[in-house]
C-alpha cells in the first residue's frame, strides 16, 4: 500500500450517527453536473480545467449533503454517450476519476459517506476500477449519505439491462409475464433499493435529461440553475432545497 492510500480516517468514524434531515427535505438528491467545459472556456482555459474544478464542487456538495442528513446524493459523472468526446478529454476524465477516488478517501470517511455506483463501471479503465473497488470496500460500512456515482451510465441501457434480467426470469419460469409489475422493474434496476430522487438538479441551464435515471425521475421535482458545475456551492444546493420545500407534490392526485 502506498502512503497516499493509508491516509483514510480511522474506522471509529464509521460509528458516527447519521445527521438528521429536516422534515420536508428531499431524501434523495440527484444532480446532472454540467457546464464544466463552458465554464473553463469563459475564462479562456482548456475545457479539462473545468473538469478539474468540478471535483471541488463534488466535494463541497457531498459534505453539505452529509451535514444536512440527506440520504442519497446521485451524481451523473460519465454517461454512456460521453465516450463520443475527443479521446484526450475522455482520458482526462478517467484520470480525474481515478485521482478523485484516491484523494477523496479521507473526506469520504470523515463524513461517513457510503460510496455506491450505477452504470457499467466494468467499462472503465482497469486502474479506475481498482481504485473504485478499494473506495467502495472502504466506505461500505458507513451509514451517512449514500454517494452514488453514475459511471458509464445510461438510463436507456439500464432499462435494456433490466428487461433482459426479467426476460431471463421468465425463461426460467420464475415469473409469468402477467405478473410483471412496476416493482419487478424497479427490482431489476442497477440499485434495486434506491428510492426515487425527490429533487433533480441540473447546472449550466440546459433543460434536458440527457439519458439520466429515466425510470426513477417520473415524479422528481426539477431545478435548473444557470450556474456552471465548477461554481456550484453549498448555497446553490440550499437554494434548490428551499425551492423544493415550497413545491406541492401531487403525483397526479389533487
Ligand atoms: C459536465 O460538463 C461533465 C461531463 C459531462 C463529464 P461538460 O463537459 O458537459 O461541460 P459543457 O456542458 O460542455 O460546458
Ligand atoms: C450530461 O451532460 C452527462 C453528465 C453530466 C455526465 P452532457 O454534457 O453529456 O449532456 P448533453 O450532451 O448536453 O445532453
Ligand atoms: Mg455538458
Amino acid at each position: 500500500m502506498t502512503k497516499r492510500k493509508t491516509e483514510a480516517a480511522p474506522q471509529a468514524e464509521t460509528q458516527k450517527r447519521p445527521a438528521e434531515a429536516r422534515p420536508g427535505d428531499p431524501r434523495h438528491v440527484a444532480i446532472i453536473m454540467d457546464g464544466n467545459g463552458r465554464w473553463a472556456r469563459t475564462k479562456g482555459w482548456m475545457r479539462v480545467k473545468g473538469h478539474e474544478e468540478g471535483a471541488r464542487a463534488v466535494r463541497e456538495t457531498t459534505e453539505a449533503c452529509a451535514q444536512m442528513g440527506i440520504e442519497q446524493l446521485t451524481l451523473y459523472a460519465f454517461s454512456t454517450e460521453n465516450w463520443r468526446r475527443p479521446k484526450h478529454e475522455v482520458a482526462f476524465l478517467m484520470g480525474l476519476l481515478e485521482r478523485y477516488l484516491i484523494d477523496e478517501r479521507p473526506t469520504i470517511m470523515r463524513n461517513n459517506v457510503r460510496l455506491t455506483t450505477i452504470g457499467h463501471p466494468e467499462g472503465l479503465p482497469e486502474s479506475c476500477q481498482r481504485e473504485l473497488r478499494e473506495t467502495l470496500a472502504m466506505s461500505a460500512e458507513n451509514r451517512g449519505v449514500n454517494l452514488c456515482l453514475a459511471l458509464n451510465y445510461g438510463a436507456r441501457q439500464e432499462i435494456v439491462d433490466a428487461t433482459r434480467r426479467i426476460a431471463q426470469q421468465v425463461r426460467r419460469a420464475e415469473i409469468e409475464p402477467e405478473d410483471i409489475t412496476e416493482e419487478t422493474i424497479r427490482k431489476a434496476l442497477y440499485q434495486p433499493t434506491m428510492r426515487d430522487p425527490d429533487l433533480l438538479i441540473r447546472t449550466a441551464g440546459e433543460m434536458r435529461i440527457s439519458n439520466f435515471l429515466l425510470w426513477q425521475i417520473s415524479y422528481s421535482e426539477l431545478w435548473v440553475t444557470a450556474v456552471h458545475w465548477p461554481e456550484f456551492r453549498r448555497e446553490h444546493l440550499e437554494a434548490a432545497i428551499a425551492d423544493y420545500r415550497k413545491r406541492e407534490r401531487r403525483y397526479g392526485g389533487l
